[in-house]
């Protein structure tokens, strides 16, 4: 505990110079971000931070990371937030890679280029369901309680600091970078203000100047004040928990108290949400995303996040936006290889439906600029007691946000009302005409706005929502939506010396009156109505009513700085362009569709993807065509392929060569895991941090050894193997809910010889824990904590070890630290391209090999996907899920998936471009370890098309190396 002493010493000494430490603080080092109580600004203009979380590491295809940001950007995301794993580029002390898959100065130019913000996260933990939370597998055999001031910590963390930071700095956004905000340290319980305190002394001696932040668990009251203050404090909160089992029962509720801590705790601050849930993920045998995705559905992103801007909240980063995969060994314990999360974007780079909800908020968030500057006020009721009115304010302009739910916030009850409204332009209940209601079906939540300037035009009031609006060349066009069938009214201010003149272009009834100086609209949403409105003020008014499932279609690419278009119709919008009278547009179909564009009068031509579409003009003034959809696309059936066959347990032969294996001969370790037994067998004390683990023991045999009792510690959802001389003792699975097992193996009469006998035991892992309480968790044993014969009086056995090729020292660089463990096959590099397999023996799918173990398969096929398509893959297992037995499996060398067929849930991975080679060769090669001899087998296993978009960006194939003889010597 000397290095909780040290924390309380240096932050009491720190806190008698707490007063210079707050003058020195850093809110002058820049102009270019600032902020105040209401919001943030950038370059001296608000701006509502409306981010997603982004892992550039589970998604190793770097050219991908532009369709990812573009498509958040498409949604009005202005900002991602990037967690930088400090375990991913560290191998071991003292080196750091940001080469290939790593280069982080790609991601912050893909960045700029896509127009998006960086909110940077380098930990150095970061939690975020990685390996150890984010720390490099060497800190695992440190001694010192780390996330506290110690020296052997502090000097491990200035190194990983000193590697990133130069990166962060360089890309701020006073370098004309995307970085506006850069998060210090994460969530800490046992608090160490020292700690902290020189994380942001390094951050700032490093040259990064921008506001720091803190993300603190809940609304824990943490560096706000004091020693190790930031400048901008955060919390998190997922308030439905990650129960994707009952998907339908919505456990929290949304809460109502965030103001009040805010006004107390930070009240100079905006009101940021580091971390709000975005999805939820997902444990061995699990029940799977899709009902992760049904959970945290899109009525869950209607009533939470407006329930945060009812709060006062203008900062907001989802978490997860795009969750990717844990590929390799990245992922943590409690996590298996898809990190799909049901977030926003899939794993494999779709577009769900709750996408389309991100859409309306996003853009909404950005384009009603009042929205940022608010104060609450109890201004308003409803002539409904069921429903809860939050009434925000603009400080500026007094227009007026009226955020309407159920009182309880997972209703499911269908209701109607009215809502008295005291705006600039007076009191009203709205709707007033006849028979007409607000709707909240269910689990809903509505901005309704007032008193609204938008163009030149004034919204009195709506009863929908705004999705956007925009100066389209001569006309102000808006967009307001409401789902199918409910009612709608809207009030705009009328110019007095003009006659408006409201023309509608749909098949639904519009009614108007004008009374004074208000033009009162009403209709009922359905589909799209497009409306024109002359004489009411200069310009014209394009008015989009829609139906949601319309609204969701539209999209509003700016051509520049100042200019929007809106499109309807395509599957995405990445982005648009206005060069003379040729507008550019660019994106994504997924079927014959017609578009349709407003655009500026000065239009003549629109291209898509380049190439020139032929348009019509619409009675009203846009344009209309039609687009291509994808080509057909095939892929082989690798059922039909040929397969290749090998065993791959040699290191259970009693006459296996494991002269070069490191001795286990450590008495003494700093895992938090004491052993029952010694030596110490654990991996991480012998330099092996990662995936599967062989372990060696020799021992003289008297006849009365009757038995082995093991402790296996893999980490949830692993499980380990057993033999003695070559024979198979058996297999014993690690539960889901648990990270280690016993197991006790009793020898049959005779299978221990009167001399040498050798135990082989495989230890399958799923990682490190990570560190959640600041108790050294991450450093929990992956090994055997107890190896202890059965009778013979502590016989004492002689250990070796064997893992990854390299150890620390990783002879594949370019794949890095985590793909592979030491598997026969992977130290044999049997899993890499080039490789050959033609001594194999051939074999079609399904295969059983009948014997516990681990047997290898592999196979080569070609693939043909034509130029300009963006075509998700991915590969499924299917099998009888009674048998026990894991796969890893590897495409082009490297590990894509973790697949445990009794466990679950996962039976597809995806794949991404640019790992699978989108045209050529691809090389699919898989580990299969069975626990026994009726689960010894490969069954159907195939690749399959999981959607196919015209469009999606040019990906080139990443950079993964062959078989080299030379490197893999085993
Ligand atoms: C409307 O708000 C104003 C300003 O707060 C207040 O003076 C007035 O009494 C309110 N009117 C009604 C009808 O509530
Ligand atoms: C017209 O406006 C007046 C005052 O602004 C209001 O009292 C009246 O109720 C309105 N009539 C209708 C039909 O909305
Ligand atoms: C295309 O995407 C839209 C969502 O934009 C979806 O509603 C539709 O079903 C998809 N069509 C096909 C053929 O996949």
């Amino acid at each position: 505990m000397v290095a909780k002493n040290w924390c309380y010493f240096i932050t009491y000494a720190l806190s008698l110079l707490v007063g210079a430490q707050t003058a020195l603080r850093t809110r002058a080092l820049q102009t270019a971000v600032t902020w105040d109580k209401y919001s943030l600004s950038i370059h001296n203009e608000r701006v509502f931070v409306f981010s997603g979380e982004f892992h550039y590491y589970r998604l190793p295809s770097p050219d991908l990371w532009k369709d990812v940001l573009e498509k958040m950007k498409a949604a009005g995301f202005n900002a991602a937030s990037v967690y930088f794993s400090w375990g991913y580029h560290s191998p071991k002390s003292g080196e750091y890679d940001f080469t290939g898959i790593r280069d982080v100065q790609k991601l912050f130019d893909i960045a700029n280029e896509v127009g998006i913000y960086i909110i940077s996260r380098a930990g150095p933990y970061i939690n975020a369901e990685v390996d150890s939370g984010g720390f490099p597998g060497w800190l695992t055999t440190t001694k010192d309680l780390t996330r506290v001031y110690s020296p052997e910590y502090t000097a491990a963390w200035t190194e990983w600091l000193s590697a990133i930071d130069p990166y962060i700095a360089k890309n701020q956004i006073t370098n004309k970078g995307p970085v506006i905000l850069n998060q210090v340290g994460k969530f800490i319980f046992n608090m160490c203000p020292s700690y902290m305190q020189a994380l942001e002394d390094k951050f700032r001696a490093d040259g990064v100047i921008v506001p720091l932040t803190f993300n603190d668990a809940w609304t824990n009251s943490s560096f706000g004040h004091g020693v190790g203050a930031v400048d901008i404090y955060g919390f998190d909160s997922y308030p439905q928990g990650f129960d994707c089992a009952n998907p339908n029962i919505w456990p929290g509720s949304a809460q109502t108290y965030w103001r009040g801590y805010h006004e107390s705790f930070n009240p100079t601050e905006p009101l940021y949400i580091p971390e709000f849930q975005g999805g939820a993920f997902d444990p061995w045998g699990g029940v799977g995303y899709e009902k992760c995705a049904t959970l945290i559905n899109y009525q869950f992103e209607r009533v939470f996040y407006k329930n945060n801007y009812a709060q006062g909240v203008t900062m907001l980063n989802l978490y997860m936006t795009y969750g990717g995969t844990n590929w390799g060994n990245i992922g943590y314990p409690g996590v298996y290889t898809s990190y799909d999360y049901a977030g926003g974007i899939s794993e494999s780079r779709q577009l769900p439906y709750k996408y389309g909800e991100l859409k309306l908020q996003g853009h909404f968030t950005q384009t009603v600029k009042p929205f940022s500057t608010t104060f609450w006020f109890n201004g308003s009721t409803a002539d409904n007691s069921d429903i809860r009115v939050d009434t925000l304010q603009d400080v500026y302009t007094g227009t007026q946000f009226y955020i309407v739910r159920h009182q309880n916030s997972s209703s499911l009850v269908h209701d109607t009302f009215h809502l008295n409204v005291n705006s600039t332009d007076g009191t009203f209940t709205i709707p007033q005409q006849a028979s007409t209601a607000i709707t909240l079906d269910g689990r809903d939540s509505k901005i309704i706005v007032t008193g609204y300037d938008f163009g030149s035009h004034h919204l009195v009031y709506s009863t929908n929502e705004i999705f956007t609006h925009a100066q389209i060349g001569k006309r102000n066009v808006a967009l307001l939506y409401a789902f199918e069938g409910e009612d709608g009214e809207t009030a705009l201010k009328v110019n007095r010396s003009a006659k408006p003149a409201v023309k509608s272009f749909g098949n639904n009834p519009v009614t108007t009156c004008v009374n004074g100086t208000t033009l009162r609209l009403n209709y009922k949403h359905q589909g799209i109505t497009p409306v024109v409105i002359t004489g009411a003020a200069e310009p014209d008014l394009l008015l989009y009513l829609t139906g949601y499932d319309d609204a969701i279609k539209f999209w509003a690419p700016k051509v520049d700085d100042k200019q929007t278009v809106l499109v309807y119709g395509p599957y995405l919008v990445r982005g648009a362009s206005l060069k003379g009278t040729t507008l550019a547009l660019r994106g994504d179909t997924n079927a014959t569709t017609t578009i349709e564009i407003v655009a500026p009068e000065t239009v003549k031509t629109v291209t898509w993807n380049g190439e020139k579409i032929s348009v019509q003009t619409t009675l009203y003034g846009t344009l209309v065509g039609k687009l291509a959809g994808p080509a057909k696309i095939t892929v082989p059936n690798l059922l039909k392929a040929k397969w290749k066959f090998n065993w791959a347990s040699p290191e259970t032969d009693p006459n296996f060569d494991d002269s070069n294996w490191i001795v286990a001969n450590h008495s003494t370790t700093n895992s938090i895991t004491q052993p029952e037994t010694l030596p110490v067998l654990y991996a991480d004390d012998y330099g092996y941090h990662t995936g599967s683990i062989w372990f060696r023991g020799k021992f003289n045999g008297p006849s009365a050894i009757t038995g082995l009792e093991l402790l296996g510690q893999g980490g949830n959802g692993s499980g380990y193997l057993a033999w003695l001389n070559g024979e198979y003792l058996g297999g014993t699975p690690i539960p889901a809910t648990s990270s280690s097992a016993n197991a006790t193996y009793t020898f049959s009469k005779g299978q221990v010889k009167s001399g040498e006998n050798t135990i082989s035991l495989l230890l399958l892992t799923s990682g490190h824990d990570e560190d959640w309480n600041v108790d050294d968790q991450f450093k929990s044993a992956r090994g055997f904590g107890k190896a202890l014969l059965v009778g013979g009086n502590n016989t004492a056995i002689k250990w070796k070890v064997q893992g990854n090729l390299g150890g620390e020292d990783i002879v594949d660089k370019v794949r890095g630290p985590y793909n592979e463990g030491g598997l026969y096959g992977e130290r044999a590099g049997w899993h890499l391209p080039g490789f050959s397999d033609s001594k194999w023996q051939s074999v079609s799918l399904p295969y059983n090999f009948k014997q516990p173990g681990v047997a290898w398969f592999r196979t080569t096929f070609n693939l043909n996907i034509p130029s300009g398509h963006d075509v998700p893959l991915a590969f499924r297992f299917t099998d009888d899920k009674s048998k026990e037995y894991r796969a890893i499996f590897y495409v082009n060398g490297w590990q894509f998936g973790k697949y445990a067929n009794a466990l679950g849930p996962q039976t597809v991975f995806p794949v991404p471009e640019g790992i699978i080679k989108h045209n050529g060769q691809n090389t699919v090669a898989i580990g299969v370890i069975s626990f026994n001899a009726n689960s010894s087998e490969l069954a159907n296993f195939n690749i399959e098309i999981l959607g196919a978009y015209c469009g999606g960006i040019k990906v080139n194939d990443v950079d993964s190396p062959n078989y080299n003889k030379a490197v893999r010597r085993v």
